[in-house]
C-alpha cells in the first residue's frame, strides 16, 4: 500500500486539514511506517496527541480504526476472539429441530461465523481493506500480553485450534502508543519504528488550541498556552498535557471570558491541575504573583 506517494510535505498538509498539528518528525514517521509496512510505536507523556494520530490517520486513509485499549490483565482471548456460545447453541438446536443429529450440527459450529472477533482478529480478518489498528497504551498491559502481541505483529496470522490458521488478507497499519508507565521489551521496540512526542513548543501548542477551540479570543488563547507552558516547568506530579490546555480554553470560553485574570485562573484551575498537592503549589504561585497572566508572557 503506498499512501501519500507525493511525500512528506503533502502528508503534513493532509494532517493539518484533519485538524492535527504535526511537525516533520511526526509526518516522516507516519510516512515511513506505511512505506516500510512496520508498526509505529509512539511514546510520550499523557495528552500530547498520541491516540489522536491513529484516529486522524484512519480518517485520512478513509479506513476503519480498530482500537485495542490495553489494561492490566488484558489477555489474548479478550484481544483476539471468543466463541459465540449462544450462537453455537442456537445453531445446534435449530439443526436438531430439522432432524439432524447433534454430531452433524457440532461439525458446523466451529466456523469463522461463530467467532466473536475482538480487535486483533478484526484487524487481521479485514476483508481486504487494511484498517488502522491502534494498540493504545500498551505499557498498561502485562509482559505476557506484550509477548503475545509481538507474535501477532510478526506474521499477522492467528491460529485458532478448531479452525486452523487465519491470515491477514491485508496487513493493517499498526500504531502502538505508550505513556511509559513501564519499559517495553527490546523485542517489541525492534519490531517497530519509534516516535517520541514531547510536550509541544509554545508555537505548536498555540496552533493546536487555535484550531481546536476556534471560538476563544486570540488574547485568551495566548494567555492559556503561556500559562500551561509555565506550569509544565513547575515540576508538578501531574503535568498538564495538550488536553488540559484545550479543556481550559474551552472552559474559559464557556464562561465568556476574553482575558485571563488571577481570579478566573483560581476559579478554573481544576481544568489544568488534577492533583491536590499540585493545586496547592500552583495556588501559592498564583497568590505570590509568580504566574504569567499577561498576554504572551
Ligand atoms: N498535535 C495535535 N494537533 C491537534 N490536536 C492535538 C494535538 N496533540 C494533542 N491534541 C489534542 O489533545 C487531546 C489529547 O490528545 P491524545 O491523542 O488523546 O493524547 P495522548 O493519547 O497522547 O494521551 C486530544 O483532544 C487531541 O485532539
Ligand atoms: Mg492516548
Amino acid at each position: 500500500m503506498t499512501l501519500f506517494p507525493e511525500g512528506i510535505p503533502k502528508l503534513l498538509q493532509a494532517l493539518e486539514s484533519e485538524e492535527y498539528v504535526a511537525d516533520p518528525a511526526i509526518a516522516t514517521s507516519l510516512y515511513l511506517a506505511q512505506q516500510l509496512e512496520k508498526p509505529l510505536l509512539i511514546e510520550g507523556h499523557a495528552g500530547v496527541g498520541k491516540t489522536e494520530i491513529a484516529k486522524v490517520l484512519a480518517r485520512l486513509l478513509g479506513t476503519e480504526l480498530i482500537r485495542l485499549q490495553c489494561y492490566e490483565g488484558l489477555d489474548a482471548s479478550t484481544a483476539l476472539y471468543e466463541w459465540n456460545y449462544a450462537k453455537q447453541l442456537l445453531h445446534i438446536r435449530l439443526q436438531e429441530k430439522d432432524g439432524r443429529s447433534a454430531k452433524e450440527a457440532e461439525a458446523q459450529i466451529f466456523g469463522e461465523e461463530f467467532l466473536l472477533k475482538r480487535p486483533l482478529l478484526l484487524a487481521i480478518r479485514n476483508g481486504g481493506r487494511a484498517p488502522v489498528l491502534l494498540v493504545d497504551e500498551i505499557d498498561r498491559s502485562d509482559e505476557e500480553f506484550e509477548a503475545f502481541l509481538l507474535e501477532v505483529l510478526s506474521d499477522f496470522q492467528v491460529s485458532v485450534p478448531e479452525l486452523g490458521t487465519l491470515k491477514a488478507e491485508k496487513r493493517p497499519v499498526v500504531i502502538l502508543t505508550s505513556n511509559r508507565s513501564r519499559e517495553l521489551s527490546d523485542a517489541l521496540r525492534r519490531r517497530c519504528l519509534y516516535l517520541w512526542i514531547g510536550y509541544p513548543s509554545f508555537a505548536k501548542e498555540l496552533a493546536i488550541v487555535r484550531r481546536k477551540v476556534p471560538g476563544a479570543s486570540e488574547a485568551l488563547t495566548v494567555q492559556v498556552v503561556a500559562l500551561v507552558q509555565h506550569l509544565r516547568r513547575l515540576k508538578l506530579a501531574k503535568v498538564p498535557g495538550v488536553s488540559e490546555s484545550l479543556d481550559w480554553a474551552a472552559a474559559l470560553l464557556a464562561l465568556h471570558a476574553t482575558q485571563l485574570s488571577a481570579q478566573l485562573v483560581a476559579e478554573t484551575l481544576g481544568c489544568a491541575i488534577k492533583d491536590e498537592s499540585d493545586l496547592r503549589k500552583v495556588e501559592a504561585e498564583l497568590a505570590a504573583g509568580r504566574l504569567p497572566l499577561g498576554a504572551g508572557a
